[in-house]
């Protein structure tokens, strides 16, 4: 009798283990249920630098705001999403010409005094170049992000030089901050009106090359709309030519042999556009190591709050994905398919929508889709810049898609699982499955990694499935901070505000432990990881 007494009580402790942390489920609030295959293979395994980042090429449109690049502060939250890629590229990449002998910004020489100081050993421990030049600079920036936007939104681009220190910034930026430098060149240099001339990318392989730099290449941006955006009209065969010859330029130097070109970077698949990547695969696509698109959900000018919010509009990603992969596919088995530049909402981002704790959805929701549909990499635009898609803004505070990226780095590891859920709509509950990141320290082989978006205006709960109901699990929720709500651009995890210590010190990513058989819970309008240790599920071993 006794021990029948125990154990009712036990069951019952046990069920409201969970939602005691929390206010009571409102009445007829069912758990969803989640089942997880069992298999002993991964559905599939993406990039170990799946999630990467751009820094788009208008931040050069005046090459003194490249000294941005060497604030130290903005170095520290580049590192902190390394493995990665940093593509730099976009429209203004097609109007750069690389000039060897012009002389450098005086903004642009005073870092690279101090580079030269250094010793090679030591050409990342160097200091921010002094605080009243990147004070001035940010002071100047909102009239010269106006006139990049403007550029952008009139479709008039004018031709911007470079310099040797133009690269040599951007350069040790990426090494120093330990991602891998994509750079693309400018597709949009003709001989008459044919084929492209490759003598300026000559100048920049000899200089790079002089300067043992290793990095990858891309040629053109959106070659679909050239004829727009230049009045040139180049088709897709002779883009295809035109990516051989770089192959075989590239050749020529025994340090990028072996270095890979990644392409066409075409805009979303439309008709036209698929009609110049079929023609394009087929004319080039034996030397490119991966085909880039691009993908935005929205129109930055018109895009509302809803639409962050819509499983519409997060569901027109699947479409996009399906299609191009099925393209590609029957024209290049097999080749890599990369989002090679995206983000929330084209034109810079949604002001005051793609910079808040909104935009996170979109996000959270694109790097779940992807992995699980066979995206290998997806690059973010912009890690900074102009515009509010940026995961740091112009003062170098990170945003809340900053803060979103830095813990999926840390916890979601390359192996895709796969994850049902039952008892609610599983497009405003979203969830995806992943094994847990193997280099994070506190986590072994066999444990996995769940996130999940709430869509829904209530609280949610999950109920994992039952054969790990006597596992330990570690809640990281991402909520807005702050009277500002869901258009926040400050988040909490697990209710402590996310801020820098100081400029080179990110702070400790801290879990919150829930006891065994835990419902875990989703308020309105949420998103958030959860590793469950000790699972020992086969396909992550
Ligand atoms: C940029 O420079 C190239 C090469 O000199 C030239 O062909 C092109 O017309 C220029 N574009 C613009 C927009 O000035
Ligand atoms: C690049 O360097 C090679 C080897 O030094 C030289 O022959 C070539 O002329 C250079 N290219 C340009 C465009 O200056
Ligand atoms: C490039 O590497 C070579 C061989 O290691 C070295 O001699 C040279 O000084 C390096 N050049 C630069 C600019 O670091
Ligand atoms: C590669 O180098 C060879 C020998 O110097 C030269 O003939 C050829 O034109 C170069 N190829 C390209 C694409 O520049
Ligand atoms: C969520 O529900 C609350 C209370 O019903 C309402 O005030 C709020 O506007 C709703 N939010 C959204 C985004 O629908």
């Amino acid at each position: 009798m006794l021990l029948l007494l125990i154990l009712a009580c036990l069951c019952a402790g046990a069920l409201r283990v969970g939602v005691s942390s929390a206010e009571p489920p409102p009445a007829g609030d069912e758990a969803a249920e989640l089942s997880i295959p069992q298999s002993s293979r991964p559905l599939r395994q993406v990039n170990p630098s799946f999630l990467s980042l751009t820094i788009d090429a208008n931040l050069v449109t005046d090459p003194r705001y490249i000294t941005f690049l060497g604030s130290t502060k903005l170095r520290t939250l580049a590192r902190g999403l390394s493995p990665g890629f940093l593509r730099f590229g976009g429209t203004k990449e097609d109007f750069l010409i690389f000039d060897p002998k012009k002389e450098p910004t005086s903004e642009e020489n005073n870092f690279l005094d101090l580079l030269a100081k250094q010793d090679a050993a030591n050409v990342c421990g160097i200091r921010s170049p002094p605080s009243d030049i990147i004070e001035l600079l940010q002071s100047q920036w909102p009239f010269q992000e106006m006139l990049i936007l403007s550029e952008q939104h009139r479709n008039k681009h004018k031709n911007t030089t470079i310099t040797r220190s133009t690269i040599d910034i951007l350069y040790n930026f990426a090494h120093c901050a330990d991602l891998h430098l994509i750079f693309g060149l400018n597709a949009l240099l003709r001989k008459g009106d044919s084929q492209w001339d490759s003598s300026n990318a000559e100048l920049i392989l000899n200089y790079t090359d002089s300067q043992n730099y290793s990095l990858s290449w891309e040629l053109g941006n959106e070659p679909n709309s050239f004829k727009h955006k230049s009045g040139i009209y180049i088709d897709g065969f002779q883009l295809g030519q035109d990516f051989i010859r770089l192959r075989q330029l590239l050749n020529n130097y025994s340090r990028y042999k072996t270095a890979k070109l990644y392409g066409p970077d075409v805009g979303q698949p439309r008709k036209r556009t698929q009609k110049l990547l079929r023609r394009f695969l087929k004319s080039g696509g034996k030397v490119i190591d991966s085909v880039t698109w691009h993908h935005y959900y929205v129109n930055g000018r018109t895009a509302t709050r809803d639409d962050f919010l819509s499983p519409d509009v997060l569901d027109t990603l699947i479409t996009a994905i399906q299609e191009e992969l099925q393209f590609v596919d029957d024209i290049t088995p097999g080749k890599e398919v990369w989002l090679g530049e995206t983000s929330s909402a084209y034109g810079g981002g949604a002001p005051h929508l793609s910079n808040t704790y909104l935009a996170g959805f979109m996000w959270l929701d694109k790097l779940g889709l992807s992995a699980q549909l066979g995206i290998d990499v997806v690059m973010r635009q912009v890690l900074f810049g102009a515009g509010s898609y940026h995961l740091v803004d112009a003062s170098f505070e990170p945003l809340p898609d900053y803060w979103l990226s830095l813990l999926y780095k840390k916890l979601v590891g390359t192996k895709v699982l796969q994850v049902n859920i039952a008892g609610q709509d599983p497009r405003k509950l979203r969830v995806y499955l992943h094994c847990t990141n193997e280099d994070h320290p506190k986590y072994r082989d066999g444990d996995v990694t769940l996130f999940a978006l709430n869509l829904y205006n209530s609280t949610k709960r999950l109920q994992l499935p039952s054969h790990f109901s006597n596992k330990q699990i570690d809640e990281y929720i991402l909520l807005p901070h702050g009277k500002d709500g869901i258009l926040s651009t400050s988040v909490q995890l697990n209710g402590h505000v996310l801020k820098m210590l100081d400029d080179e010190t990110l702070p400790t990513i801290s879990e919150k432990p829930l006891s065994p058989g835990s419902r875990l819970g989703f308020p309105a309008f949420s998103y958030g990881f959860y590793v469950i240790k000790n699972a020992k599920v086969r396909a992550c071993i």
